[in-house]
């Protein structure tokens, strides 16, 4: 099948894939770069830095590859604001705001001509973004890792949003393999984010005890944890998540206040920067749900080259319909 053309204001990656953005530090700079380079959208998350080093980062990033390069940061940081402006500061390419967005972001993209891409998971919120100036949609849904917004399923979510905008929509959540990114297609989607499958290449900057984890894990190991957050996050089950589970894991005797509401039953931060680090009994390992169909680690190179011939060897997925609209039922 022939690819879609994705356009993100003037932005034109030759391959409609984004690497979705995956913190504490498990999307850096060489994956970031290895996927920009093989022709898609690099994300550094920039959750959990600080500004200095998500700005040393973007230029890591720069030095390996004349591609595309953005930065993930959740709204729910404390230093949201800082940190997307020191990206903007830097001239990164797009800047994808993770779990919630504010208007004042698009005046800061709309004034130093930065392509601003919310992360959404209904139709309302994609029409809200694309109103105050949202480049482009990413759709998420339920099967993706980390937090979720929502408990519906991508499937649902993409058509909806898919009619409700004009805008590019990036489907993300359960995207593996070239099969799922032809279903992404058919369901209205331009382009699509894939977290865990990058997560678990050469390039993500997991600690190895870490992608042997993902290599490990089976669907009966997924789970839906509560974050401090105060949304569900979705993980592999470990020591960890059965402590939390019976309530045995302390409270934080520190807090550095890295987010802007945090129940502080435990410290998340610290949690996922165990599971970077490879202390995985101490550490939340964000996962999508379908990573048993994850089953080696490999090269950013080698994942998109059996994604692209995947697909060409895939027939056109049937042209996407918009839903008809209902007329009113007469009462
Ligand atoms: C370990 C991990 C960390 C993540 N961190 C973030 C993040 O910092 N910001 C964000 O918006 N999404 C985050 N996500 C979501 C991914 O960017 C992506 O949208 C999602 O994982 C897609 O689902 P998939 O993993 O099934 O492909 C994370 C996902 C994982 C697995």
């Amino acid at each position: 099948m022939k690819l879609p053309e994705l356009r993100i204001a003037g932005l034109k990656p030759s391959l409609p894939i984004f690497q979705g953005g995956m913190a504490v530090r498990l999307s850096t700079h060489r994956l970031a770069a290895a996927v920009a380079e093989a022709g898609g959208v690099g994300i550094i998350a920039g959750t959990a830095m600080t500004a200095r080093e998500l700005a040393e980062e973007i230029r890591k990033a720069r030095a390996l590859t004349k591609g595309i390069i953005g930065v993930n940061v959740m709204y729910a940081a404390s230093a949201f604001a800082e940190l997307v402006k020191a990206a903007i500061g830097e001239g990164i390419d797009l800047v994808v705001s993770g779990a919630g967005f504010s208007r004042d972001m698009f005046t800061w993209g709309r004034e130093s001509g930065t392509p601003i891409v919310p992360i959404v998971s209904t139709a309302r919120l994609a029409r809200t973004a694309e109103k105050l100036g949202a480049a482009a949609v990413v759709v998420e849904g339920f099967e993706a890792g980390g937090h979720l917004g929502t408990d519906e399923s991508m499937k649902k979510i993409v058509p909806e949003v898919a009619e409700a905008v004009s805008i590019p929509v990036i489907a993300a959540g359960g995207i593996v393999d070239g099969e799922d990114i032809r279903e992404a297609f058919g369901l209205g989607a331009t382009g699509v984010q894939m977290g865990i499958r990058f997560g678990a290449s050469e390039e993500g900057n997991g600690n190895d005890r870490l992608k042997q984890a993902y290599v490990d894990a089976g669907a009966d190991d997924i789970i839906l944890i509560k974050s401090p957050v105060g949304l569900p996050g979705r993980a592999i089950r470990n020591a960890f998540t059965e402590k939390l589970a019976e309530g045995r894991v302390p409270a934080p005797e520190h807090c550095s206040k890295c987010l802007k509401v945090c129940s502080q039953v435990f410290c998340i931060r610290e949690a996922l920067i165990n599971a970077q680090r490879g202390r995985l009994d101490d550490g939340i390992i964000f996962s999508g749900k379908y990573i048993e169909k994850v089953r080696d680690i490999l090269p950013v190179r080698d994942i998109i080259g059996r994604l692209t011939s995947r697909l060409a060897e895939l027939p056109a997925p049937p042209p996407f319909k918009r839903p008809l609209v209902r007329p009113a039922t007469a009462t």
